[in-house]
């Protein structure tokens, strides 16, 4: 079967498209046929030997999403066939999704959404999970403010839809002025590029997916987490009891199963901003690399 592996850290030329033994799955996993995957920042980091410590031995297969189709359910209960999606912690496992097959623990995936493609569902687990699992240690809920910077990423994006879905008021921080009408879109109330105008104090809570580190904005006693790890932790903000985190994305079968239920009752929208087959991956990370993204990249396998 195919794989895309590197067997050295480096430029995009370092991605190779080879030929690799089939998985063959453990009892409490699935063997799943992947029909889609994404490309996300953790993978350009990883592929160039940025993350340090931690990173799986090469060779290793990258990619941490998939959508497919069951081919082994095991004892998952799953029947044969059934559309799946799920988040893989490639650097924790050094199991990559970017593979034809993919044998992945039964709890580490979901049913897929009925309403969208395998495509568009390859592209949600790992950004939706870090959304949603971010959301919950901010506690947002019915009535909060709340702050979303870079909120027109992919993380971002999901962030203020699912925010509004639990009820909250969702303000937004950008990088230019096109993400301010996306961002309004999505359910953002009032959104801005420009940090200084933010209201010192007016945030219950912040998601902050960059490293803006805008903390005068968040209310004594309010919550602020970042999920940019690379950025370093927060400033500590004990002296006006405001918790802080560097949230980590978590593998999560039932956050994927609420994902794929807001996103068929209309609640959360993904946006896909181009798709690649998987022999043109490299384009597809040229691509990803120029920025200015509508949405993600999905490779099709
Ligand atoms: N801790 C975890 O578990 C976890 C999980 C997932 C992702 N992450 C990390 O979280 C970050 C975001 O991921 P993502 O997939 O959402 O990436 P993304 O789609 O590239 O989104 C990042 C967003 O931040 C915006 N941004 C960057 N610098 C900015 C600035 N100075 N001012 C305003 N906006 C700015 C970007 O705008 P432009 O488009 O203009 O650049 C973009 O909209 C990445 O570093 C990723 O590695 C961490």
């Amino acid at each position: 079967m195919r794989a895309l592996q590197i067997d050295h850290f480096g430029d995009l030329d370092v991605l190779a498209l080879v030929d690799v033994p089939e998985p063959h799955p453990a009892g409490d996993e699935v063997l799943v046929r992947v029909i889609a995957s994404a490309v996300n920042p953790v993978d350009d980091k990883t592929r160039e030997g940025a993350i340090g410590e931690g990173t799986p031995p090469v060779p290793m297969t990258l990619g941490w999403e998939l959508a497919g189709v069951v081919v082994q359910a095991g004892t998952s209960g799953l029947p044969t066939g059934e559309r799946v999606f799920g988040m893989s912690h490639q650097l924790a496992t050094g199991r990559g999704t970017w593979a034809d097959l993919v044998a992945i623990p039964a709890a580490s995936i979901a049913r897929a959404p009925s309403s969208v493609s395998l495509v568009e569902a390859a592209t949600l687990p790992l950004p939706g999970l870090t959304a949603w699992q971010t959301l919950d240690w901010l506690q947002v809920g019915q009535g909060d403010k709340l702050l979303v910077a870079g909120a027109a990423g992919a993380v971002g994006g999901l962030a203020v839809q699912l925010a509004r879905a639990r009820g909250a008021q969702v303000d937004a921080l950008v990088s230019r002025q096109a993400q301010i009408e996306v961002v309004r879109e999505l359910g953002a109330d009032h959104a801005t590029t420009d940090r200084t105008t933010l209201r010192a104090g007016a945030y219950d809570a912040v998601f902050d997916t960059f490293g803006a580190f805008v903390t005068d904005a968040v209310a004594d006693g309010g919550r602020y987490a970042s999920i940019a790890t690379q950025a370093g932790p927060v400033p500590d903000l004990s002296h006006r009891r405001v918790a802080t985190t560097v949230n980590q994305v978590r593998e999560d079968g039932n956050g994927l199963a609420e994902l794929a239920a807001a996103v068929d009752s209309g609640r959360l929208r993904i946006r896909v901003g181009a798709q690649y087959a998987v022999h043109s991956a490299k384009a597809a990370h040229e691509h990803f690399r120029r920025g200015r993204l509508t949405g993600k990249i999905a490779l099709v396998f």
